[in-house]
């Protein structure tokens, strides 16, 4: 089967750095969470995901595995399966070998070479599925390619409780992204992080091995070696708080000293003890997130959820 892959990272670096910039001049400084990935961000990720504090995956990926009947009996023939933030594709596993006849797979990510390497692994454990990958960041406009079958519908996966880490204005819009995509008679499957006990949503951000850590450091690494800036990455400590009346995890990098940094032409002073936001997980209840996904012109169809209602996949059809 022919095989094609559709690279969109159209932004000149450029513009890159003048968001960055940009974040970096506001009265908390802040960074998009999509810097984590470049190819040494998406391996750190894949190790949280492992991880025995990391609840998220495992639990979305039992409760994949015990409703995949239920799920493949909505999905229904001849769908189009559209990926946002696919990384490893891992809980995809579980829809790829379960859907029967699917027109294709397109897993969209920004991370290239991470998204390419688990296309490639995809192809040779899926030869009769047309994978598609498309390197885009998401957040920009960008077309999704046609498979060679003509799809019956789109349906949109979104595992991971990705859309946790935007902001309520930026997930609507997102979602209503997606709400495109799905089309007409489309769906959105979609995993949700739920609100939970405090000492087990923050266990999981500030891991014992250091591995979140790691992962939140990272970004600057990136930051450095892709725009060319100095950040002494060492001089940073993690830091992981649940903000309990917004509720979510926020991740920060915090100065142990102070430095300035050199980025494109602005010069940036960060004071010692001065922290740099990362990224916010926000955790939902059932009822909040039924009212967000309201907000994009969906409806809630099925939530499933594991015994302790830690997490949930649930499936979203255009209302
Ligand atoms: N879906 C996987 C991975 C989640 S990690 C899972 O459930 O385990 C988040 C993924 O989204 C990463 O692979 C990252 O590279 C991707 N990502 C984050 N921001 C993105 C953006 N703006 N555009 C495209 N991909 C993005
Ligand atoms: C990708 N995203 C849903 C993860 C999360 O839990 O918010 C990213 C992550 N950050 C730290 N650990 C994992």
């Amino acid at each position: 089967m022919a095989q094609n892959t559709v690279r969109q990272m159209a932004t000149p670096d450029t513009e890159e750095v003048r968001s960055i910039i940009e974040g970096l001049s506001l009265p908390e400084k802040m960074i998009s969470p999509k810097y984590f990935y470049d190819e040494a961000g998406s391996r750190l990720f894949d190790e949280i995901t492992r991880l025995p504090e990391y609840y998220p995956t495992q639990t979305e990926l039992g409760i994949m595995q015990q409703n995949i009947d239920d799920i493949a009996a909505l999905v229904g023939e001849q769908a189009s399966l559209i990926e946002f933030g696919s990384g490893s594709s891992m809980k995809t596993h579980v829809l790829l070998q379960n859907l029967h006849s699917l027109a294709a797979y397109v897993p969209v990510d920004i991370s290239e070479e991470h998204l390419l390497a688990s296309a490639g692994a995809l192809r040779a454990d899926y030869p009769h599925i047309e994978i598609i990958p498309v390197v885009a960041d998401f957040t920009k406009p960008f077309d999704l390619p046609t498979p060679a079958i003509m799809p019956v519908k789109n349906i949109v996966y979104f595992p991971g409780s990705t859309i946790g880490n935007f902001e309520h204005e930026d997930a609507k819009a997102l979602l209503e992204v997606m709400y495109t995509e799905a089309g007409d008679g489309g769906a959105l499957l979609i995993g949700v992080d739920l609100q939970k006990d405090v000492a087990i949503l923050e266990r999981a951000y500030n891991d014992g091995a250091g591995v979140t850590a790691a992962f939140n450091r990272n970004m600057l690494t990136h930051i450095n070696r892709e725009y060319g800036s100095n950040f002494d990455v060492d001089a940073f400590r993690h830091d992981a708080l649940y903000n309990q009346d917004e509720g979510r995890i926020e991740l920060r990098l915090v100065a142990k000293t102070a430095q300035t940094v050199q980025l494109g032409d602005a010069t940036i002073e960060i004071d010692a003890g001065e922290g740099i936001l990362t990224e916010y997980s926000h955790k939902y209840t059932l009822e909040g997130f039924k009212e967000l996904a309201a907000s994009a012109g969906f409806a809630v169809e099925r939530v499933w959820t594991d015994e302790d209602q830690l997490f949930s996949v649930q499936y979203l059809v255009r209302d």
